[in-house]
């Protein structure tokens, strides 16, 4: 008989019952098996393997260049760290917008050789067909509304988004079709908190909120901006629990000093 206690997953059913229980969801990014590994011993629910590594891991401006192979890449990464988390991956721009089959296609590849639990899409109306098709497959969605940071170049800015009353009814009305068409979940990206509150209490599938307020049934942040790693990043909705990125050039610095002036490595740090 095994001594190791059981560990109990979380699935997709485990957060339905959470909004149930009115129990808040929690989810942070993870990109590598290392930080998976720390992210899901700290407990959180979700880890996402968000299209947000084409800033944070890549350097790039948006989203838009990482491609399917190196978010399926990202993805085998973190599964090796997690024992516990649901994990959902993006699928990238340009791999599910266009035809529905397409977008089967790529959740396909990235269930069967990324190893994810469920993938996550950026739209409402627009990739009804995209979401029909993956979840007849019987592949798990999460939705994304509001800021959808695939259409910044539609969008021309990172501000909230739908504060006017027709961006707000067309939200609404998307995260409706997005629950009827099946998806499990759908985030909330920076949009006002009373209009993520409406949304959270007109459906029956969880919210997780980004710069969306207290009303969702849970929270996600990028995992390198809430331990201070990322200095140019710092929008009214990111807490920020570690200043990591102090931390770190200061032990950097420190290990250049020390290397220079020959204190390193002493005695017992030799054979
Ligand atoms: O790519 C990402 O990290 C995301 C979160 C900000 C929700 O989509």
């Amino acid at each position: 008989m095994s001594v190791h206690s059981e560990i109990k997953k979380i699935t997709t059913e485990t957060l339905r019952k959470m909004k149930f229980d009115k129990e808040k969801i929690t989810m942070l990014t993870a990109y590598d098996f290392t930080t998976a590994k720390m992210v899901d011993a700290g407990g959180v629910d979700s880890i996402l393997i968000g299209d947000s590594a084409a800033n944070v891991m890549a350097g790039f401006e948006t989203t838009l260049p990482i491609t399917l192979d190196q978010m399926i890449y990202h993805t085998q990464c973190v599964v090796r760290g997690v024992e516990r988390a649901l994990i959902v991956a993006d699928l990238p721009f340009g791999t599910y917008q266009s035809n529905s089959e397409k977008a089967l296609e790529s959740a396909v590849r990235m269930m069967k050789e990324g190893g994810a639990h469920a993938v996550k899409i950026e739209g409402g109306i627009e990739i009804e067909d995209s979401i029909r098709k993956i979840v007849n497959a019987g592949i798990p969605v999460m939705g994304h509304l509001g800021l959808t940071p695939q259409s910044i170049y539609k969008f021309g800015t990172y501000k909230v988004r739908a504060k006017e009353d027709a961006e707000a009814e067309k939200l609404l009305s998307d995260a409706k079709l997005l629950e009827e068409l099946g998806c499990f979940a759908l985030v909330l990206e920076k949009i006002p908190a009373n209009l993520a509150k409406k949304v959270s209490e007109s459906i029956s599938i969880p919210t997780i909120g980004i710069g969306a307020g207290l009303d969702c049934d849970g929270q996600v942040l990028v995992y390198h901006d809430m331990v201070g790693m990322n200095q140019g990043f710092s929008p009214k909705f990111l807490r920020r629990y570690l200043d990591l990125y102090t931390e770190i050039t200061g032990a950097v610095s420190q290990y250049v000093k020390d290397v220079k002036t020959a204190d390193f490595p002493n005695k017992t740090e030799s054979y």
